[in-house]
C-alpha cells in the first residue's frame, strides 16, 4: 500500500504503464470486460476521448438547467419526509448520469433502465457463482435485458440521421467503430462510476452542513444572493461550481467535502506486485492538512501542495467525471439552501461502507420547505 503524493504520482502517471487497473472478478463480469477501467492502451485512450468529449466543462453547461429540473422535482419529491439522504441521493445522481448518457431523451427509458440497473447492482459484490437464484445470476440476466435495451436505442437513433451531443452519441460515431457490446459495457460503466460516488459525497455534504449551522448559513446567504444577481441583472443564471468570484464558500465545501470524505479511499493497480494507492492516507495526513479530520472548508482558501489533494485520482485513469460531478452537486445544493431546511434525525457519528464510507444508515433526515 503506498501512501505518499510522490510515490502514488509515480504509480497513476509517471509510470502508469507499468500498473493495470484490476477489480473484483465479480464486478468485472458485471460491469463488462470491455468498460474504460479495465482497459489499457489504445482502446483506453480512444474511450477517455470519447467520454471526456461528451462531458466536457464546454459541453456539461448545455445540461444545466436540465440537471437543475432533477433537482428542483427530487427535492419536491422529499418535501415533509423523513428520509434516507443517501438512498435519495443515489436516485438523483441516477437520473443525472443518464442525462449524461441519453439527453433528455432519458425520461423516456428512464424506469425501464432503473428496474434492470437496480438488480445488476445488486450483484456486483456478489459471489460470481452462474446458478439460477443467485444474486450473481440475476445481475447477469438484468445486465442482458439492459444490453437489449441500449441496443434498441442505437438502432432507433441509427435511423433518424441525427447528431447526438450526449454520451452515447460519442460513442456511437461510425467513425470511431465502437461495437453494441462495447458501447454497453461502457454506458453500464459510466453509470456504475457515476452513482455511489456522487451520491456519497452529496450525503456527506448534507452531514456536515448540518453540523456546522454558520457554515450552512453562510453557502445559503452566498447562493440566495446568485439568485438575485439574476433577478436585478435578467440575466441568464448558470450555475459553475468553479465560480469561485461569486461563491467562494460553496466551492470550498464541495472541495473540502471531498478530501474529509475521501469516499474512494484507494485505487487498485495490478504489478508485479499488486500497490494500492490509499487517497484516504494523503488527504488525511496533517502534514499535508493540518487537523485532518476537522471539517473546515477555508483550508482551501490559499492552494494546496501539489498532488495532495486527488479526489478524482491522477493520471490516465482519473475520473474524466468529475466536472459533472462537481456541477451536480453545486445545482442540488443551491436549490437545497435556498428553499429548504432539513435535519438529521439524531447525531450522527458512525460510519459503514458500502463499500464507500458513508454516514451511518445512510443519514436519515427530516427535510421540508422553508416557510
Ligand atoms: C464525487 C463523485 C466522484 C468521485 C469522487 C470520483 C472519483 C473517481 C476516481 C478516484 C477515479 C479513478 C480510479 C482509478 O484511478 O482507478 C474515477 C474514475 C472514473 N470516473 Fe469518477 N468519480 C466521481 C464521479 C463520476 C461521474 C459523475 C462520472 C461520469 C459521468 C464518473 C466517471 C468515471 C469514469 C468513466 C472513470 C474511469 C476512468 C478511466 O479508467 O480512465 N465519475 N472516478
Amino acid at each position: 500500500m503506498i501512501g505518499s503524493p510522490e510515490a502514488t504520482r509515480q504509480v497513476l502517471v509517471t509510470n502508469a504503464h507499468l500498473f493495470k487497473p484490476t477489480f473484483p472478478a465479480s464486478k468485472e463480469r458485471m460491469l463488462g470486460k470491455q468498460a474504460i477501467f479495465f482497459s489499457t492502451g489504445d482502446y483506453h485512450a480512444k474511450l477517455r476521448k470519447l467520454v471526456l468529449r461528451a462531458i466536457t466543462p464546454e459541453a456539461i453547461k448545455n445540461i444545466v438547467s436540465d440537471i437543475e429540473s432533477i433537482a428542483v422535482d427530487t427535492l419536491r419529491s422529499l418535501d415533509g419526509n423523513l428520509i434516507t439522504t443517501f438512498q435519495e441521493m443515489k436516485t438523483y445522481a441516477f437520473n443525472v448520469a443518464l442525462l449524461s448518457i441519453l439527453g433528455t431523451e432519458e425520461a423516456k427509458y428512464r424506469e425501464d433502465l432503473k428496474r434492470f440497473y437496480y438488480i445488476i447492482e445488486k450483484g456486483y459484490n456478489s459471489m460470481p457463482i452462474n446458478l439460477p437464484g443467485t444474486l450473481f445470476h440475476k445481475a447477469m440476466k438484468a445486465r442482458k435485458e439492459l444490453s437489449r435495451i441500449f441496443a434498441k436505442i442505437l438502432s432507433v437513433r441509427r435511423g433518424t440521421k441525427e447528431q447526438y451531443t450526449d454520451l452515447l452519441g460519442s460513442f456511437m460515431e461510425e467513425s470511431e467503430g465502437l461495437s453494441d457490446e462495447q458501447i454497453a459495457d461502457n454506458i453500464i460503466g459510466v453509470i456504475f462510476a457515476a452513482r455511489d460516488t456522487t451520491a456519497s459525497i452529496m450525503t456527506w455534504i448534507f452531514k456536515y452542513l448540518a453540523e456546522n449551522p454558520s457554515v450552512l448559513q453562510a453557502v445559503t446567504e452566498e447562493q440566495e444572493a446568485i439568485i438575485k444577481a439574476k433577478e436585478e441583472s435578467g440575466e441568464e443564471k448558470v450555475l459553475n461550481w468553479n465560480d469561485t468570484k461569486n461563491m467562494p464558500l460553496t466551492s470550498r465545501v464541495i472541495q473540502e467535502t471531498l478530501r474529509v470524505a475521501s469516499i474512494l479511499n484507494f485505487t487498485f493497480r495490478e504489478a508485479v506486485e499488486d500497490v494500492l494507492p490509499l487517497f484516504r492516507n494523503i488527504h488525511h495526513n496533517p502534514e499535508n492538512f493540518p487537523e485532518p479530520e476537522k471539517f473546515d472548508p477555508s483550508r482551501f482558501e490559499a492552494p494546496v501542495k501539489p498532488n495532495t489533494f486527488i479526489p478524482f485520482g491522477s493520471g490516465v485513469h482519473s475520473c474524466p467525471g468529475n466536472e459533472l460531478a462537481k456541477l451536480e452537486i453545486l445545482v442540488l445544493l443551491h436549490h437545497l439552501t435556498t428553499k429548504y431546511r432539513y435535519s438529521m434525525i439524531a447525531p450522527q457519528n458512525g460510519v459503514q461502507y458500502g463499500p464507500f464510507p458513508l454516514p451511518q444508515n445512510g443519514l436519515p433526515i427530516k427535510i421540508s420547505l422553508k416557510k
